[in-house]
């Protein structure tokens, strides 16, 4: 691997122990204000601390990210779309490589639709983010994005887009957890991360996938709603952080989440 890619990789995935807690905030680019991220610099402020890299779009970046916070960028570069438009797989990139690398982008992330009306578009967009993210070096993320299809999130479904996203070039995929999800990991050849997806019924539900995720394979997590939603995001961070890089079980994530939230940690 090129040096200039691998050592913005590095920055992301932890050296010493090959994992990452990567903060997701690029919801905005077709949700819009979503609930609790209405102001996206109080929000990831207090966060940035217990965070590896942040993925948000440029306008957040540039808007509410301070430029000395050393905190690795992992850019959405994909959209075009909207909640209310009429195809939520119609992405393209919204965001060159000339502008990733003004940001100092460590990595570039696009959405791909597998088996959505765009499906085709979207894979090219990603080969071509690719092809330009090797000249730069510059590491592309896939998402396996499953649109309003929420029943996509199986093992059959997430196995064929993280293969398609990896043979495609991927330096690294973040896709949905799932039954089954080794086999998503075996067929996989580059490391996967995890979207925590719709808040989930507890928080306890979303460290239980986190440590499901890393003990079958996963790198990390790439999480946002169900850290930011939380009522506790500050402790819902570290309590997943302990599950990415200290092997805590989802049991003793739930309770370092309960002292840091009384105070107690
Ligand atoms: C859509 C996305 C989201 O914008 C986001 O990054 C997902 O994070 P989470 O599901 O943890 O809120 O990738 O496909």
């Amino acid at each position: 691997m090129d040096w200039g890619l691998q050592n913005r990789l590095s920055r992301i995935i932890q050296p010493e122990d090959g994992h990452t807690v990567m903060l997701a905030v690029d919801h905005g680019y077709f949700l819009g204000p979503i609930s609790k991220l209405e102001r996206p610099r109080e929000v990831i402020e207090p966060l940035l601390p217990y965070t590896d890299a942040v993925m948000p779009t440029r306008g957040v970046v540039r808007n509410c990210i301070d430029p000395n916070a050393n905190v690795p960028v992992v850019l959405r570069v994909s959209g075009g779309n909207s909640v209310i438009g009429e195809d939520l797989s119609r992405e393209g990139i919204t965001t060159g490589i000339e502008e990733a690398i003004r940001i100092n982008a460590s990595a570039m992330a696009l959405s791909i639709y597998v088996g959505a009306k765009h499906e085709h578009q979207t894979l090219l967009n990603f080969a071509h983010l690719v092809d330009e993210g090797q000249r730069y070096g510059i590491p592309c993320l896939a998402v396996t994005a499953v649109g309003k299809e929420l029943a996509k999130r199986d093992a059959r479904y997430l196995g064929l887009a993280c293969r398609i996203a990896a043979e495609l070039g991927a330096h690294f995929v973040k896709t949905y957890y799932c039954e089954e999800f080794e086999k998503v990991v075996d067929g996989c050849p580059v490391p996967l991360v995890i979207a925590g997806g719709p808040k989930l019924e507890t928080v306890y539900d979303a460290f239980r996938i986190a440590a499901d995720a890393i003990a079958q394979g996963a790198i990390g997590v790439d999480m946002g709603r169900n850290i930011w939603q939380s009522e506790h995001p500050v402790a819902a961070i570290r309590a997943v952080r302990a599950i990415v890089h200290e092997g805590a079980t989802a049991d003793q994530a739930g309770k370092l989440f309960d002292d840091i939230k009384t105070g107690k940690a």
